[in-house]
């Protein structure tokens, strides 16, 4: 049967770093206590949409690949965090991009979406559905992020990074996955006021506000991505000592030393970006292979393992067989037009923004905690 291989990949990280001394300008919290609790010294803050983000992750992986917007059969675009509701986001990525032969679809399962994605992809791929696709990871977090709660104010990034996946008769890319759901677990990570539940309530929309249970959802992720990795393993016919490099979810430093020490990896063969970007959900992942490729640690023929969870609480562990490519066949211009403004500004003015429209709706009129789970 036909595999997909990984032939092309790209980043678009926004410029505008938001450091933990800018959140404790606002928040009741320090650079010591999100450092030591999380691995956290910084994030990005997006100046752009989530599709310009994107599309500049999409160009960087197409031209990596040596291939053109005309060439893909299918986009991807792994996300929760989208521009609108409708029209989808990869529809947005395919016009920007002009890449007019592509179907285009959204996938979100939250922190989970890029994994997810990759795997909807491959599977395509494998059955000749289509022969070539970009999967994207993109999160704009920032305008829906609850800053005034430090619970979960100091823990988010901005940011997007996309692979290119191509039918290939070697054995290589994706080798198998794990993907589950904790759903009664599906209350402890909750945006509320986005999503048509809120709609007949008097909410202002995009007025939300985080449900967020940090040690339950902790609990959850290192026992789901352990007993995923696991299975994945096993699925593969493989031992933890087979594995090159981890490349998690970096939602927290102390959930993925927790993930890799029982699976039995040594945090050596572990990519870590969280110290730099924090969570950025779906682009995670895939952010963190790209820069594991740029700074070496990617070795042709590696086989490389990416555990991740998200709210859902969806999980999943999904090993990879790199190919003999770990250089990029070529190089874009693509950019994201210049921020002029610092990220404490921006975060500073959707603040406000969010203050305003409350006291103008009346005030009090915050998404309402849901009786259901
Ligand atoms: O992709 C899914 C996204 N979600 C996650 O990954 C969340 C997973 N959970 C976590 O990463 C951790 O549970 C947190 C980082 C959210 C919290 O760390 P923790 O070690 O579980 O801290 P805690 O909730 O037990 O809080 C310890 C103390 C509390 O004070 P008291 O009650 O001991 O006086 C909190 O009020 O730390 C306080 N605290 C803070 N202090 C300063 C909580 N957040 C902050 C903060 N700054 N930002």
């Amino acid at each position: 049967m036909t595999h997909a291989a990984i032939t092309g990949w790209g980043k678009c990280l926004p410029p505008a770093v938001l450091t933990n001394a800018d959140l404790s300008t606002f928040l009741d919290t320090t650079d010591d206590w999100i450092a030591s609790r999380t691995g956290l010294r910084e994030r990005r803050v997006s100046h752009v949409s989530a599709i310009e983000m994107a599309t500049v992750a999409a160009r960087r992986a197409l031209a990596c690949a040596g291939r053109e917007p005309g060439d893909i059969d299918l986009i991807v675009y792994g996300s929760c965090s989208n521009d609108e509701q409708v029209p989808n986001s990869a529809s947005g990525v395919q016009l920007a991009l002009g890449a007019r032969g592509a179907a285009a679809m959204d996938v979100n399962t939250a922190c989970t979406s890029f994994l997810y994605g990759l795997s909807t992809a491959n599977a395509m791929i494998r059955t000749g559905a289509i022969r070539r696709a970009v999967v994207i990871g993109v999160e704009l977090i920032s305008p829906y992020m609850d800053w005034d709660n430090r619970n979960v104010a100091v823990l988010f990034g901005d940011g997007a990074a996309a692979v290119v996946l191509e039918a290939s008769d070697a054995p290589i890319g994706l080798l198998g996955e794990q993907l589950g759901c904790v759903a009664e677990q599906r209350h402890v990570l909750r945006v509320r006021g986005m999503g048509c539940v809120y709609a007949n309530r008097d909410v202002v929309l995009g007025d939300t506000a985080w449900d967020f249970e940090g040690q339950e959802i902790f609990k959850h992720a290192v026992q789901g991505m352990v007993r995923a990795s696991a299975a994945v393993l096993d699925k593969c016919g493989l031992e933890a000592s087979d594995i090159d490099l981890v490349v998690p979810h970096q939602a927290n430093l102390r959930i993925i030393e927790a993930v890799v020490s029982r699976t039995g990896v040594p945090m050596e063969r572990v990519m870590l970006t969280v110290q730099r970007y924090g969570n950025m959900s779906a682009a995670t992942v895939p952010v963190a292979l790209v820069e594991a490729i740029e700074e070496g640690r990617v070795r042709p023929g590696a086989t490389l393992l990416m555990p991740a969870f998200g709210g859902g609480l969806t999980v999943c562990a999904h090993v990879v067989r790199w190919g003999d490519r770990v250089t990029p066949l070529g190089t874009t211009d693509a950019e994201l037009p210049r921020c002029d403004r610092s990220a404490l500004e921006m975060v500073t003015a959707i603040r406000a923004r969010k203050a305003d429209a409350a006291v103008r709706s009346g005030a009090g009129l915050r998404a309402p905690r849901l009786d259901v789970r």
